[in-house]
């Protein structure tokens, strides 16, 4: 028997949402989806939304894909899953890998799978510092993270946090990592050296820092953060999680921006969020003492890792992206919701727009209205979906907008209208 107590815009259950304050939830109600076709999802009352953030940065082929279940289905009707432990393999496991070590920045990478963007990140610190002992380097431990950066909530991913609410309380799960500034290479060249290069394991870098607020790198800056970590030794492991399979105009921003990472995280818009999916993709190099003989076994996997009715909706998804040239999309779209949204610095809350890398962009809320009223961020992002827009309201009043990269120019128009109605009722 269900018991739940109704809401102003759905019921809510036991259901203990992610990220959530719950007292809120229970207070306010839960906004309940139930269907969605392209960038539109509907709610239970058939009420219509602009999905302007594809969920959580990830329906990169927009919703209603029927052909990503039905992929699913034929492979669950033979063999769903398998574990993949040991010598154990499954043939949509295998292509996956194979597709996604074509696409990879960096040719012949290998493809290690995960059930998401913190179990990539988890693996990635294991394997930077299991790569080092390999290498006869046990020593070098030390990673390092940017102000801002977001690498997911599990242990490693809590401790590589630059965003401080997301790691405060938590102490040092991960010991020995040391912050940076977001923007200056400089900076993180000084910081390899005052740590001794010969100590640092890895530097995690996302190419556009995304949960932190949409921040845009500066020219310049991946490139000369890849030359300090070549300069020293220490591995660059680039956090695509959000930037890779289309939403930088490539398959991965690491290859627009011609970064060659030691080591790739990835998950999100690998299927398009159909199913829940990580890769880490090492290059060549990184590899190489884990496949050697001898190495034995790498005492790390997930019961999931390889899952085949999983990669069967992966492939069905990157044939859609690959098909319809969404890459290529991409790049246009960056430039058109650059401009649909810039519009939006004008308005008396808004202190800046961030865009024009991606097709990813923030809405940063002006520094006074910020302090007048703390709580405008969630205001706003209520108000958006009041006017038909679902945004994202991020950590220091930014609100965030990533809309599938099937948006045309009607979307944008709704996508950009809708903000200012939900700005303006906040006004
Ligand atoms: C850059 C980055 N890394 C890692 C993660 C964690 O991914 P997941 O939530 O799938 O565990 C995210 C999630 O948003 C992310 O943006």
């Amino acid at each position: 028997m269900r018991q739940g107590c109704t809401g102003s815009v759905g019921t809510v259950t036991h259901f203990w949402h992610p990220f959530a304050d719950m007292a809120s939830v229970l207070a306010g109600g839960a906004l309940t989806l139930v269907r969605g076709e392209g960038v539109h999802v509907w709610d239970e009352r058939d009420r219509r939304y602009l999905d302007a953030t594809a969920s959580l940065w990830y329906c990169n082929v927009g919703w209603g894909r029927s052909e990503i279940g039905e992929a699913v289905a034929a492979q669950m009707a033979t063999l769903p899953v398998y574990s993949a432990f040991g010598d154990i393999t499954n043939r949509p496991a295998e292509a996956l890998a194979d597709f996604v070590a074509e696409i990879a920045p960096v040719p012949d990478s290998k493809v290690f799978f995960t059930s998401g963007g913190s179990d990539s990140i988890d693996t990635a610190t294991k394997m930077v510092r299991r790569y080092w002992q390999l290498r006869g380097a046990p020593e070098r431990t030390i990673l390092i993270r940017r102000e801002k950066a977001y690498h997911g909530m599990h242990t490693a991913g809590t401790s590589l946090a630059g965003i401080p609410a997301n790691a405060i309380g938590h102490g040092d799960l991960i010991e020995g990592v040391i912050e940076v500034p977001w923007d200056d290479a400089e900076a993180l060249r000084a910081a390899i050296e005052a740590a001794g290069a010969d100590r640092v394991a890895a530097f995690f870098c996302e190419p556009v820092i995304g949960a932190g607020g949409v921040f845009i790198a500066p020219d310049g800056y991946l490139q000369a953060a890849r030359a300090a970590c070549l300069d020293s030794g220490v591995l660059f492991v680039a956090d695509e999680v959000i930037t890779g399979f289309g939403l930088c105009g490539d398959w991965f921003a690491s290859s627009r921006f011609d970064l060659e990472p030691d080591i790739l995280t990835c998950a999100k818009g690998i299927t398009s969020g159909y199913l829940p999916l990580g890769a880490v993709v090492a290059a060549p190099w990184i590899a190489e003492p884990f496949w050697a003989p001898g190495a034995g076994v790498w005492r790390h996997g997930y019961t999931y890792s390889g899952h085949a009715s999983v990669a069967a909706a992966a492939l069905a998804n990157l044939a859609i992206l690959e098909r319809e040239d969404l890459r290529g999309r991409a790049l246009e779209l960056e430039n058109e919701l650059a401009s649909a949204m810039a519009p939006l610095a004008d308005h008396a809350l808004v202190g800046e727009v961030r865009a024009g890398t991606g097709v990813l962009a923030a809405v940063q809320l002006g520094a006074d209205a910020m302090e007048e009223d703390p709580g405008l961020p969630a205001r706003v992002g209520a108000a958006c979906r009041e006017a038909g827009v679902l945004v994202r309201p991020l950590v220091g009043g930014a609100i965030a907008v990533s809309p599938p990269l099937v948006i045309d120019g009607a979307g944008l128009e709704e996508l950009a209208e809708g903000f200012r109605a939900g700005l303006d009722a906040c006004a």
